[in-house]
């Protein structure tokens, strides 16, 4: 063992640059943060071999004054923050003092800035560390810094550097990330002296659309709620466009691109009963919130955050989202009124698994003469499968189970809304083992489970019996639900996995319950399926994030005939 000795200033620089300088990526995001900071309208970034041979930002902003050059190099120098209510309440990107510094430790920078009324513009290169004396030079008001040679210094990082392909992808990413939170400004990106985009200011919509395709603009739906000083806007991809790959998931928190577990499980809870397995929705999502509510100075790369009140903002965003997510079938509000009992009456006979209907029982036909309803009145039932029905635009198709499976979550979702879950008594209660933070979660939590139609006792130290069990699922391995809840309560609470877990259960029951294929619907039947698909939230896409009708209009159909019209 060696004695303690202080380490020299290069040395503790370098290693405080391995946190926040990981790749040329890392740079692009400090040197665009700056110039967001300084207030640029316009900014330029240049690389050279995917950043690590050269990464540079131009802006129009502010500019440093002569003085302060030097010091925006020195470590713990900002002009951002300057005390503990400061840091509380940060507004700005940066606020450490920390990223030039860093950067100037393992890479040569040259920083030529000029402040809006200065009469020309200083330039200070800083090499492993150290600034030389500023020199005049020329340019307009604003700030260029070029770093160059990352790792020029420390040769085992440098072999830690991916291809140039796969560095000038990350790079990317962190300007689409930049251009996507301020489609305000201009922006441009130039790779080895080619132009890889180039965005002039716009509207929201559009910058989406422009970095992350026409087809997820097409395919989303606009979200902006207010809730007090929280706001939730951007845009937000519909079930039907999800992804493969969780690779347009961009999430904002007062303008900082953010990963939070947090927002993520909001997020997925939103979309939990639309989309079907492992598909990942696209979003583009801005929160914003008073700085004070929100901790930035967590994470090195400051894409962690941690909120004051986390429960709160998880409602909030959870709401927004699903709200914006859950249009109903009926574009335009109709007079239901002359379907609405016969159609409840119908309803509940399709809920039966009995097979006989009794058809003479059925109400009169629907009245002709009435403003056709969105979905349109039924003609028929193909193989047993798909209901046909005929409204203004053409031909309706409808998933027939997909339909009644989403209407029957709905309808048992509202009614769990009002009281808590039909339980029942297990003949046999169904012991496993648990750990002791499960056995004390299980006893914290004993009404929220109740709620959720789960009677849960402590058989031993290390086991847990089910005694009662949603009776529509009390058949089925109520011991492996019982674990996932009490994971979910121990992590986000009882109430929000009262809210959770419930979809999940109703999505479940109402497979089971809803009406299956080959089973004959009469004309009425079917009109009463249409009636409340069109009066359900949600009733475009099925539990599973299929869609459950399809139009094919009357054009549709001339151009399958070939017919001009
Ligand atoms: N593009 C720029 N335009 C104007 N001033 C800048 C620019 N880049 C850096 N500065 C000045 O240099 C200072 C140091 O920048 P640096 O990025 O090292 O720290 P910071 O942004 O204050 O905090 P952080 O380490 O969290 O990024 C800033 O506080 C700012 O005053
Ligand atoms: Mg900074």
């Amino acid at each position: 063992m060696r004695n303690i000795r202080e380490l020299p200033e290069l040395l503790i620089s370098q290693i405080a640059a391995g946190e926040v300088v990981e790749r040329p990526a890392s740079v692009l995001k400090e040197l665009l943060e700056n110039s967001l900071d300084a207030g640029a309208t316009q900014i330029q970034v240049a690389l050279d071999q995917g950043g690590a041979q050269r990464v540079q930002v131009d802006d129009d902003g502010a500019g440093i004054v002569r003085e302060d050059l030097g010091l925006a190099f020195a470590r713990h120098a900002t002009s951002k923050i300057g005390s503990l209510e400061d840091l509380e309440g940060v507004a700005t990107m940066g606020f450490r003092g920390e990223a030039l510094a860093s950067i100037a430790a393992v890479a040569r920078v040259e920083l030529v800035s000029r402040a809006r009324n200065a009469a020309h513009a200083w330039s200070l290169a800083a090499e492993g560390g150290a600034p030389r004396e500023p020199r005049p030079a020329a340019r307009a008001p604003g700030t260029t810094v070029a770093v160059q040679d990352l790792y020029f210094n420390t040769p085992a990082r440098r072999k830690f550097l991916r291809t140039e392909a796969t560095e000038f992808g990350h790079c990317d990413e962190v300007f689409r990330r930049v251009a996507l939170a301020r489609p305000d400004l201009a922006f441009s990106l130039k790779h080895n002296g080619r132009v890889s985009a180039h965005l002039a200011p716009q509207p929201a919509e559009a910058r989406a659309a422009a970095l992350l395709g026409a087809e997820f603009a097409a395919a989303s739906v606009p979200v902006d709620a207010r809730a007090g000083p929280l706001r939730l806007h951007g845009l937000a991809g519909t079930p039907q466009a999800a992804r493969n790959r969780a690779d347009a998931q961009y999430f904002y928190v007062n303008g900082r691109f953010v990963r939070d577990r947090l927002l993520a499980h909001a997020v997925r809870e939103a979309y939990r009963d639309t989309l079907h397995g492992e598909r990942q929705p696209a979003f583009v999502l801005f929160l914003e919130l008073d700085p004070r509510g929100v901790d930035v100075n967590v994470h090195p790369a400051k894409t962690e955050v941690r909120f004051r009140d986390a429960r709160g903002i998880h409602q909030f965003v959870f709401h927004a989202l699903k709200r914006a997510l859950a249009p109903s079938a009926a574009e335009s509000p109709v007079s239901y009124a002359t379907v609405a009992s016969q159609g409840s009456a119908i309803q509940a006979a399709l809920a039966m698994q009995e097979p006989v209907m009794d058809y003479r029982a059925a109400p009169a036909p629907l009245p002709v003469s009435a403003k056709a309803p969105p979905l349109g009145y039924a003609l028929a039932q193909l193989h047993g499968v798909y209901v046909l029905a005929q409204n203004e635009a053409g031909l309706v198709l409808v998933d027939m189970h997909a339909a009644h499976e989403r209407i029957l979550m709905e309808k048992m979702k509202a009614g769990l809304d009002a009281g808590a879950i039909e339980r029942q008594r297990l003949l046999v209660p169904a012991v496993f083992r648990a750990e002791a933070l499960e056995v004390a979660t299980a006893e914290d939590n004993r009404e929220a489970l109740e709620q959720l139609g789960l009677e849960l006792t402590v058989a031993g130290p290390n086991e847990l019996a089910v005694r009662a069990a949603p009776a529509l699922l009390a058949g089925g391995d109520v011991a492996a639900l019982a674990r996932s809840l009490l994971a979910e309560l121990r992590e986000f609470g009882a109430a929000q996995v009262l809210a959770a877990r419930q979809n999940e259960l109703l999505a479940t029951m109402a497979c089971h319950a809803a009406v299956r294929a080959n089973r004959q619907l009469s004309v009425t039947e079917m009109n009463a399926l249409l009636r409340e698909m069109e009066q359900t939230e949600r009733s475009g896409s099925c539990n599973h994030g299929r869609p459950t009708w399809y139009q094919l209009t009357l054009a549709d159909l001339d151009k399958l005939f070939l017919r001009g019209r």
